[in-house]
């Protein structure tokens, strides 16, 4: 697919995505090409910080879909974004654990702090807040991230609050766990499946000591795995496909 009849709408984003957007259609079969949707809904968030009409015209001509279609998925998904970011997108995790240990305190704090409520941005356009759903990282609860890195760990409104005046005076703190914070639209490239070039954009290591907590008390219980070691590193990327099979 290299000729596409864009309508007016899509036109300006065509004439700025077109070259990465045909990249990402390269990596899906002849004739599965609409799977590519989910990706190039984040490249046109690189743009726009969000979906805008625009948007969802850029990705139906693209795919030879209707908007209706494209609608349908990036009103779907939470990390499609509907009204124009902010620089940052915090997200604090109120759902079951993290408010059991904190999370909604953390979040009234944040909104009273900076004036906004849920997906509501700052007048400065730093900062995004959100309440988030479970984060997947219930082990250090409650959880802040920020443009979806962990970084506040077991956090508390003091420490979230911190953490945005860092943000908003133009810092861009090292997180407690993880890459380097870039900006939203940063790491909306990232998600659209390209290679962060950033020093540091990409970080790996060992589990931390609350997510192995199980694993070391079953350990002193006298209940191992063979063969687990708790100190592997989590890798980067995925073994090739010639080293899985050794
Ligand atoms: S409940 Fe907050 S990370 Fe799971």
């Amino acid at each position: 697919m290299t000729t596409v009849e864009f309508s007016p709408a899509a036109e300006p984003l065509a004439a700025k995505l077109l070259e990465p957007a045909l990249e990402i259609l390269a990596r899906y079969p002849a004739g599965r090409e609409r799977s590519a949707l989910l990706p190039l809904l984040h490249l046109v968030q690189t743009e726009e910080g969000h979906v805008s009409p625009n948007g969802v015209a850029f990705c139906a001509d693209l795919l030879g879909i209707n908007k209706a279609q494209v609608g349908a998925v990036a009103t779907f998904y939470t990390m499609y974004k509907r009204r124009p970011t902010g620089e940052y997108l915090v997200s604090v995790c109120t759902n079951t654990l993290c408010n059991v240990m904190g999370g909604q305190e953390v979040y009234d704090q944040l909104a009273e702090h900076l004036g906004v409520g849920h997906d509501e941005t700052t007048a400065d356009g730093k900062i995004t807040l959100e309440h988030a759903e479970c984060l997947a990282a219930c082990d250090y609860a409650p959880v802040v991230t920020v443009n979806y890195d962990f970084t506040v760990d077991q956090a508390t409104p003091e420490s979230a609050v911190e953490l945005v005046e860092n943000l908003r005076k133009g810092d861009r703190p090292t997180p407690a766990r993880g890459a380097r914070i870039c900006s939203l639209r940063e790491m909306q490239y990232q998600l659209a499946g390209f290679a962060d070039p950033r020093e540091g954009a990409v970080a790996d290591g060992v589990a931390g000591a609350p997510t192995l907590r199980g694993v070391r008390l079953a350990q002193e219980h006298g209940v191992t795995v063979a063969g687990f070691d708790p100190d592997t590193p989590i890798t980067k990327t995925k073994p090739r496909v010639t080293e899985e099979k050794k």
